[in-house]
């Protein structure tokens, strides 16, 4: 049994962490896309890396499943970061995460009249910190996908989402009118793997901070 396990999402943080992980000396030894493995050795002894949905890394890293993991800030937001270390932002997979609404809707119109707003979003804790701490009323709706289509189906005023291009919001007519935070993948540790597994892990984290370039 390996004795450092990585957690990674598969998709955009996967093969943005792929240059990454090379440099790092962690090459997969086998193709992830054409696997269908969830456990992947790598080119260094003792580290395999498992593959789990992206809402899923920080909770594997909580609890020990994984000792270290790569995480979108988006999504520790949400998991709130309890009993994880988070050494290092390896600057990949960059987006941000933004309020967003029909093009024709007068959002600050809205604000300013104290309208209770409906947002749909995935990110339930962050979208209520975030309205809470300036006051405006809404009701959150969570979902899990696609969240562009809830206002256009009038199921939402708004959304909170992340935006990258511009691409969906603009194919589908919705403007940005509030960025809530810059989002990008983040190194995360087990706190009590880094303290029991400290000779493994340490060079690691280094690894990946050289191979983030700082
Ligand atoms: C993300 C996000 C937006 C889109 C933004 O979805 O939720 O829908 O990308 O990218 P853009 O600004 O470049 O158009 P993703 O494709 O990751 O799927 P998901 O909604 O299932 O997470």
């Amino acid at each position: 049994m390996a004795d450092v396990t990585i957690a990674l999402a598969k998709g955009r943080i996967f093969e943005e962490s792929l240059p990454l992980l090379a440099r790092a000396g962690l090459e997969p030894v086998d193709d992830p896309e054409a696997s269908r493995k969830l456990i992947l050795a790598t080119r260094r002894a003792g580290v395999r890396l498992i593959l789990v949905r992206a809402a899923d890394v920080p909770t594997y890293v909580q609890y020990g499943a994984a000792d270290l993991g790569v995480a979108g800030r988006d999504l520790l937001a949400e998991h709130g970061g309890q009993g994880l270390y988070q050494p290092l932002d390896l600057g990949i997979a960059r987006c941000r995460m933004a309020v967003a609404v029909p093009e024709g809707f007068d959002y600050a119109g809205a604000v300013r009249q104290g309208a209770r707003l409906r947002v749909a979003t995935k990110y339930i804790q962050t979208a209520r910190e975030h309205f809470a701490a300036k006051g405006v009323h809404v009701d959150l709706i969570r979902l899990y996908g696609s969240m562009e289509l809830a206002p256009l189906v009038g199921l939402a005023d708004a959304i909170v989402d992340l935006v990258d291009t511009g691409n969906t919001l603009r194919a589908n007519k919705l403007r940005v009118v509030e960025e809530l935070m810059p989002i990008s993948s983040h190194l995360i540790v087990n706190p009590a793997s880094l303290k029991l597994k400290r000779d493994a892990i340490a060079p690691l984290i280094e690894s990946f901070r050289e191979a983030a370039g700082g």
